[in-house]
Order: C-alpha cells, then sequence, then structure tokens
C-alpha cells in the first residue's frame, strides 16, 4: 500500500535543535492516512545518527520514545503501512547501515531485495529487520566503502534497485543533506525559507512553505537548508528554480478545524469542494470532449472509489450521448491489454493521481496508442502527468482514508464532460443541456441543505447500523453505482459488511440472506425505476427487512411502506448522484463513530495505494 516519509533540513539559526523533530512529527500527524502501523524518525547531531522509532500510531509512540524531542537540524521521517515484514519496533522506518551512519526512509516496494540482501550478508552486512528498505542503506555503506562520494554511492545504490520508491536518506559524512529519489512514488520538495523539505505529500510541510516542487519519475537529488539539487534520469541538472510552483491550499485545508475527524470536515466541505471546481470546468471539458468525440470507443478505468464515479460518467455517456462505453476496475486492466489501443479513448479517474494499478493500466494503453484523459485532484500527481489530457477536481486535499469530497467533485465533472458530449453529438439539444447545468451548479446549496436537515438522521440511523453485521444497499440505472459507494463507505470505516445490488438483480440470490431486522438501504431516485424500486422495497419488507430508503419527496407511496426515510427534493438522475452520496457518507461515519473506531484511518487501509 502507501507510507508517508518526510526530510527537513534547516539552518541553525533556525532555532532550538528539537524543532526540526516537531516539525517532521507534525508533518508525519499530515501523513498518517498514508499508513499508520509504525513510524519513526532518524536525525544527525553531533556527527552521529540517533533512531527513534516503534509500532504504532503516531501519538502512541510519540508517547514512548519522545519522536520530537530528537536533536538535530536534518531530519527524516516515516510513517509505515507495512508491506515486507509485519509491523513491529524492527521493522519500523527508519533503516540504519551496519555503523548506524547511514539512515534511509522509503515509500514503496524493492522488489529484488531478497537477492541483494543475500550478497550483502555475504559480504558481511549484518541486518536487523525483515523489510526490503534495508538493502538501501547497507548498499549505499557498501559503495561509500568503496571511496565514492555520499551523492554517487547513493546513484549507485539506485541503480541496483528493481521497484517503487520515493527514498529518503541521510548520512553521517554529510550532515547538513537529505538525499532523494523517485520512482513510481509520490514525492514532492517543499522550498521554505532557510528551511527546505522532502514529502510524500504537500500537506506535510503546508505551514511552512507554499512553493513545491513536484519531483518526477527517475529523478533525484538533495536538498540543504538553502539549496535544492536535482537531476534527472540521465545526470542531467534540472533548473529547479523554473520547476517551483506556487499552490493554492491553504494550510487550514489540511486541519481539522474544530471537527473531530477530517472526515466529517472533508464531508462538510463538499459544497466548497463542488463550487471550486465549477472554477475552469467549461474550458477543461471541453477539450475532453472533443478527444471523446473523435473515438472510436471510450473506456473507464479507476479503483475503489473513483470507479464508482467511473460507473456514474459511463451511465451517462451511454444514456445521454448514445456512446457505448465500459468501466473496468483498473487492477483487472490486463483483460484489455490487447483489445484497447489506437483511436481509442481512456478515461483514468483518481483522486490521488498516484494509484499504481491505475497508472499501469494507462502506461499499457498509451503504449498501443490510446488517449488518455485523466481526473485527478492532486495537480501534476503521476497520472496526469502521464495523462493526454487532465481535468482537475478542486476539492482540496483529502487527508481522511475514505474518499468524500474527491467523488462528488468527480460526479461533477463527470456530469459536465458528458453533458458537453451529448449536446457536441446533438443527442442533447443546447436547452436541455443548458438546464442540466443550471442543475448541477444548485449542488453546493442543495448537499448544505442535505447536511443541515439529515445529520441527526443519519447519526441516529448510523448508530443503529451498530447492531447488524450485515447490510444490501439496493439501487437501479444511475443509482446503483452510488448503492455501491454507499456499501463501500460502511465496510470500509465502521467494518459493517455491506454489498450493493442492482435491486432488481437482488432477488436472483441475496435475498436468500434477509431475516428479520436485515438493514436494506433503498436508493429510489426521480427516474424511470422509482416504480420498480417499490416491488423490490415489498420484497424485502416481506421477508422482514429493516427498509431504510434515500427517496424524492412527494413518494408517499413509497415512504409509507419504508421504516426509515430520508427525503431528498425531487432531481434530475444526474444531480441526485451528488446529493445522495452525502446521507450514505453520513451514515457509514456515525456508525464508524458509534462503534468506537477511527474513521480517518480505518484498518488495513492506507489513502494512496502504491503497491500493486
Ligand atoms: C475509498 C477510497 C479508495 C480509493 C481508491 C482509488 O474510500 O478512497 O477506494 O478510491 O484507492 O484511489 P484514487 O482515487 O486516489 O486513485
Amino acid at each position: 500500500m502507501a507510507c508517508g516519509i518526510i526530510g527537513v533540513t534547516a539552518r541553525k539559526s533556525h532555532g532550538a535543535s528539537s524543532r526540526i523533530a516537531e516539525i517532521v512529527k507534525k508533518g508525519l500527524e499530515k501523513l498518517e492516512y498514508r499508513g499508520y502501523d509504525s513510524v519513526g524518525v532518524a536525525a544527525i547531531y553531533d556527527n552521529k545518527i540517533v533512531v527513534r522509532k516503534g509500532k504504532g500510531k503516531i501519538s502512541e509512540v510519540n508517547r514512548r520514545v519522545k519522536l520530537d524531542k530528537v536533536l538535530g537540524w536534518t531530519v527524516v521521517g516515516h510513517t509505515r503501512w507495512a508491506t515486507h515484514g509485519a509491523p513491529s519496533d524492527v521493522n519500523a522506518h527508519p533503516h540504519i547501515d551496519c555503523n548506524g551512519r547511514i539512515a534511509v526512509v522509503h515509500n514503496g516496494i524493492i522488489q529484488n531485495y531478497v537477492e541483494l540482501k543475500k550478497e550483502l550478508i555475504a559480504k558481511g552486512h549484518r541486518f536487523r529487520s525483515e523489510t526490503d528498505t534495508e538493502v538501501l542503506a547497507h548498499l549505499i555503506e557498501e559503495y561509500l566503502k568503496e571511496g565514492n562520494e555520499v551523492f554517487q554511492a547513493f546513484k549507485r545504490a539506485l541503480r541496483r534497485v528493481k521497484g517503487s520508491y520515493a527514498f529518503g536518506v541521510i548520512v553521517v559524512d554529510e550532515p547538513d543533506k537529505i538525499f532523494f529519489a523517485r520512482r513510481d512514488s509520490p514525492l514532492v520538495i517543499g522550498v521554505g525559507e532557510g528551511m527546505n523539505f522532502i514529502a510524500s505529500d504537500i500537506p506535510a510541510f503546508l505551514e511552512h512553505t507554499r512553493n513545491v516542487i513536484i519531483v518526477y519519475d527517475g529523478e533525484v537529488g538533495f536538498i540543504t537548508s538553502d539549496s535544492i539539487y536535482l537531476e534527472d534520469e540521465s545526470g542531467v541538472p534540472i533548473d529547479v528554480k523554473a520547476r517551483i510552483r506556487k499552490i493554492d491550499w491553504t494550510p487550514d485545508m489540511a486541519k481539522k478545524e474544530g471537527y473531530p475527524h477530517f472526515m466529517i470536515k472533508e464531508i462538510h466541505e463538499q459544497p466548497r469542494a463542488l463550487r471550486d471546481t465549477f472554477r475552469g470546468l467549461d474550458e477543461s471539458v471541453e477539450k475532453a470532449s472533443e478527444l471523446i468525440l473523435e473515438a472510436r470507443r471510450v473506456y473507464f478505468v479507476a479503483a475503489g472509489t473513483s470507479y464508482h464515479a467511473c460507473l456514474v460518467g459511463d451511465y451517462l455517456l451511454n444514456v445521454l450521448a448514445g456512446i457505448p462505453s465500459l468501466s473496468m476496475i483498473s487492477s483487472e486492466y490486463k483483460k484489455y491489454r490487447k483489445s484497447i489501443g489506437e483511436g481509442d479513448v481512456v478515461i483514468a479517474v483518481s483522486q490521488s493521481g498516484e494509484t499504481i494499478d491505475t497508472l499501469m493500466a494507462i502506461r499499457v494503453f498509451k503504449e498501443n496508442g490510446a488517449r488518455v484523459v485523466s481526473i485527478s485532484n492532486v495537480v501534476d500527481s503521476a497520472i496526469p502527468r502521464e495523462s493526454h489530457y487532465t481535468i482537475y477536481t478542486r476539492a482540496g486535499p483529502e487527508i481522511g482514508v475514505a474518499a468524500t469530497k474527491t467523488f462528488t467533485t468527480q460526479l461533477l465533472v463527470l456530469s459536465w464532460l458528458s453533458l458537453a458530449v451529448a449536446e457536441k453529438m446533438g443527442k442533447l439539444g443546447k436547452g436541455e443541456a443548458e438546464k442540466l447545468r443550471r442543475e448541477l451548479e444548485r449542488t453546493p446549496s442543495l448537499v448544505s441543505d442535505i447536511i443541515a436537515r439529515y445529520e441527526g438522521v443519519t447519526k441516529k440511523l448510523g448508530e443503529e447500523l451498530v447492531n447488524s453485521s450485515n447490510a444490501f444497499y439496493l439501487g437501479r440505472g444511475i443509482g446503483l453505482p452510488i448503492a455501491m459507494e454507499g456499501a463501500l463507505k460502511l465496510k470500509e470505516i465502521a467494518y459493517i459488511h455491506a454489498e450493493a445490488y442492482p435491486a432488481g438483480e437482488s432477488k436472483h440470490g441475496p435475498i436468500a440472506l434477509v431475516e428479520p431486522g436485515f438493514p436494506v438501504i433503498f436508493l429510489v431516485f426521480e427516474d424511470e425505476w422509482k416504480r420498480h424500486m417499490l416491488g423490490n422495497i415489498e420484497e424485502m419488507k416481506a421477508r422482514g427487512a429493516y427498509a431504510i430508503g434515500v427517496i424524492p419527496e412527494e413518494s408517499d407511496f413509497i415512504e409509507e411502506r419504508l421504516d426509515k426515510a430520508i427525503v431528498i427534493p425531487k432531481l434530475e438522475p444526474i444531480v441526485g448522484t451528488i446529493v445522495y452520496s452525502v446521507p450514505l457518507q453520513l451514515i457509514a461515519y456515525y456508525a464508524a463513530v458509534a462503534k468506537g473506531y477511527d474513521p480517518d484511518k480505518p484498518r488495513n487501509l492506507a489513502k494512496t495505494v502504491t503497491v500493486e
């Protein structure tokens, strides 16, 4: 999955030597969404490397080992999501060489670590952990022994490594530098005043600087407190000044602002996120719609929540524009390896822009000759960089592991795009498309209203679900992907087994599971399926189901059959997808809280999945 790395190096005039460790610890807290089974820091002080680390969440480990009290002006840190080696004190990063003069933090996987480890053990190296990462520290040590300069030794070590990485490395011999490299795992540089940063993600240093350099694949370099050196894969130095960009996220965007969790803050932020996403949408959709119109066939590719957004986009292209598009889960792309290519357009949806499965899929399709349009929330992340064209959602940083505001903003972009395509194809009259766009423009206020009206009700519903170990989410048509997203939310943060089904399909097997009290959540849209949904409600009620419905107003004949109803204004289905998603997010959130779980950091999950 993923891990978070950070490195900070500062001028001594920046105050007490323990202040940097404090900055690193705070940065790690911002990266905890990337992994949180163990954590550690390493600092250079008095010609020595000091490592403090351990298994557990940052707050727990800090209580035990005082991560934030380590002395030094050059400090690296790591928050881990285990891949090689169980979560434990020894497997926590940073990892050091035999003599403790080199410390390494790493996000990614070294695929050939077994061979490298054997080779290094044969040369007399002593390993302490079961991790793949530790080999890098010993490789650097080996090349230093041969008399190389540190940067040279680091680059030689990198050449031996196969796999994905974002590395941060400190070496006692050059105590003011942090060496870094990136391949297939995110890495950014923060350009500060007498203090520079490397990190897996921007919020880690947002309190200190908004000047950012995105490190690209194959690039390697080092930072000092006042300089940045970066070179490309072939060793050519890069003009770093030209690469600095100022980002418009404010530090507040990465703070909880009084909410108990990021997830609930991010649910409440959706009106703002939607409003911001409208900015520039007409222009960005224009170019993407041209590419779709020229396409032989259109495919969508994504994982998890982003895949559910794809299903909505795919549905809309089919029903509004008559384009027979298809959606695929990115880790299953190999099915289409030979069939997608020249003339096709692949729409890749990824909030982080770094999901490795989606990245691998677009690489293959691009190589085959397909055009790639991406939709992402992170400017210049890997997927946008490798796409022919990108439309950005402007949700701001999403810290909670469960996607909320990035999902509804993805829906907005996909809806806007489908309308543009349908209009250009003459399948929707100008007036009709315009009317739907005006309706979509109401989503920020509709979402605000729903939250204000239903937060209390959804909290009670969430609390009720705590007693269930299973639930169904049923929908039809465009409601199906929203049901799938609702079920995913409940599973991933409240650990309640939830399944989504096309309502019509539920009687072909799943209904056998229903017994008295079994919760079934029905998504009833104001569309041609409304009456059919009533039939499905009856079927489930007859088996004793506890029927909860999200339904359009003036549907009393449905409401009276339900045990609980969330009544939404009558909406065009294209608008309903966004609005109906919100109560489902709230239900899952409050179920997780009622069960005493931390919805921001669900077990076994990390925000960005950078391992295939
Ligand atoms: C669920 C969730 C994940 C992601 C998936 C893809 O709440 O967040 O299912 O949607 O890992 O991530 P991105 O969109 O970053 O490619």
